[in-house]
């Protein structure tokens, strides 16, 4: 793999004061193996109360930014916010935002582009629908999420790619472990022809998609899978601890 194994939780519209409370205390008290960096990106208005009471070994990111400085976006959220609260990461174009919310390409490169230039991390989503991995077009729809920020962003030194098929989210359908290699390989390849070898090789690449405590090790032991973005099985804390703890 490339670099420091990364897992990250997605708790997405889920939870309340008294649930993210719990959830705190049993991250706060899991043994993580030191050797994996770890984020969780609560619901923004719970992002204070998870800062304030999650331990510093955990970092915290934001599931959405606005697209440049705050002022008058009536219900957006300003990168400056995110990072008065403590956020080092955003996570930016994933398959709810743009195929429930309908963001574009270049809208969530604007973003992504905001953001680094504030120094915030950026989770990097793409992934095809079910349709395009049946159609054939797996490659040429994760190569397109690619160029789009590829495009937008003047360096890759603070992006993390999440490869999250849409076709896994939520669906209890893990891809296989080939599946995801053959993604990530792909991923890589096209980040060394388009970018350059160097991006190619440091450049993280995690694996989304009902990753859950009982699949995340094979998935871990794939030479191109370097981490996980999780949802459902990151409100569990001992179960996303297990997680964390798949690296090899
Ligand atoms: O951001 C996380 C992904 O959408 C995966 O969600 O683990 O519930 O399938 P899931």
């Amino acid at each position: 793999g490339s670099g420091k194994f990364f897992v990250g939780g997605n708790w997405k519209c889920n939870g309340t004061k008294d649930s993210i409370s719990k959830l705190v205390s049993d991250l706060n008290s899991a043994t993580l193996e030191s050797d994996v960096d770890v984020v969780v990106a609560p619901p923004f208005v719970y992002l204070d109360q998870v800062k304030n009471s999650l331990t510093d070994r955990i970092e915290i990111a934001a599931q959405n930014c606005w697209t440049g400085k705050g002022g008058a976006f009536t219900g957006e959220i300003s990168v400056e916010q995110l990072k008065d609260l403590g956020c080092k990461w955003v996570v930016l174009g994933h398959s709810e935002r743009r195929h429930i919310i309908g963001e574009t390409d270049k809208f969530i490169g604007t973003k992504a582009a905001y953001a680094l230039s504030q120094n915030l991390g950026v989770i990097a989503c793409i992934g095809e629908l079910l349709e395009e991995r049946e159609a054939g077009k797996t490659f040429d729809v994760c190569f397109q999420h690619m160029k789009a920020f590829a495009d937008a962003v003047p360096s890759w030194d603070n992006i993390v790619i999440a490869y999250e098929p849409v076709w896994a989210i939520g669906t209890g359908k893990v891809a296989t472990p080939e599946q995801a290699q053959e993604v990530h390989v792909a991923v890589r390849d096209w980040l060394s022809k388009n970018v350059s070898a160097e991006v190619a090789s440091k450049t993280r690449i995690i694996y989304g998609g009902s990753v859950n405590g009982g699949n995340c090790a094979e998935l871990a032991k794939q030479e191109d899978i370097d981490g996980f973005l999780v949802g459902g099985a990151s409100l569990k804390g001992p179960e996303f601890a297990t997680i964390i703890n798949s690296v090899t």
